[in-house]
């Protein structure tokens, strides 16, 4: 199927339109529901749109409803300047009234990266009791070499298939992660990829390509996501999609 690429002017329209997207998707998801699900991606990118929910698009969000959760972490303390939690925390959660109990960080300070996963495995199998992991909306973004979350090409934790949380290496610092797998990303309702910059038209000409290997460019997979799948892209990043 042909992917639904949306694209920006540049990282500002980007994180406006992906910032009333996910309003649309949580408010609904919280009116029927009466909680609602959200997945944020660590990396720059985000960055904008983070600081949007927390302040124009602040009064329209169901914060008491809404659960936060995170794709991928850095094997690093939460205060650690490449947290992508203290990022988050920065840019929207220290500015906005979500619950703290709503809130669920990977928790990094568990001894070894394998117990963290299996700790935050144990956190998403209770908030879903039982059922699949579907959350209402997945944030991403897609590295220069096509991976995402923490999800590297060439990785083994490619290949899981039961586990929704593994410890992961990089390829860059932090080199030890811990990441969603993806039986826990694919199940989600909605899943929104946000890819700025001429550095990624590479990588989101390949993910987009008629038959990529996700293999190599894991982000790929993302398109048999069995719920919708939107692609933010600033035309930079989507230069070498549209040639
Ligand atoms: C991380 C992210 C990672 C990120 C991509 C893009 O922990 O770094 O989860 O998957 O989304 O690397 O990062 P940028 O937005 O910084 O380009």
């Amino acid at each position: 199927m042909k992917p639904d690429v949306r694209i920006c002017a540049d990282i500002n329209e980007l994180s406006v339109r992906a910032a009333e997207a996910t309003v649309r998707i949580v408010t609904e998801a919280a009116r029927g529901a009466r909680r609602c699900s959200l997945v944020l991606s660590g990396g720059s990118t985000p960055r904008t749109l983070y600081r949007l929910l927390a302040s124009q698009f602040d009064k329209k969000i169901p914060w008491a409803e809404l659960h936060i959760f995170w794709g991928d972490e850095r094997y690093v303390p939460l205060v650690d300047p490449t947290s992508n939690y203290r990022m988050a925390k920065e840019a929207l959660l220290d500015h906005v009234p979500c619950p703290p109990a709503n809130i669920h960080p990977m928790p990094t300070h568990v001894p070894s990266p394998d117990a963290a996963a299996r700790h935050y495995e144990a956190t998403l199998r209770g908030f879903f009791a039982g059922t699949r992991p579907c959350f209402d909306l997945v944030l991403l973004g897609v590295g220069t070499d096509g991976h995402t979350a923490s999800l590297f090409p060439g990785s083994p934790v490619l290949a899981e298939t039961t586990r929704w949380v593994r410890a992961a290496s990089a390829p860059t610092d932090p080199p030890t992660r811990v990441t969603l797998t993806w039986p826990a990303l694919i199940a989600a309702s909605n899943i929104h990829v946000l890819v700025a910059g001429s550095n990624k038209a590479d990588a989101l000409r390949h993910v987009l390509d008629e038959s990529p290997d996700p293999r190599v460019y894991p982000a790929a997979r993302i398109r048999s996501a069995e719920g919708s799948v939107i692609w933010w892209a600033d035309r930079d990043a989507a230069g070498g999609f549209l040639l």
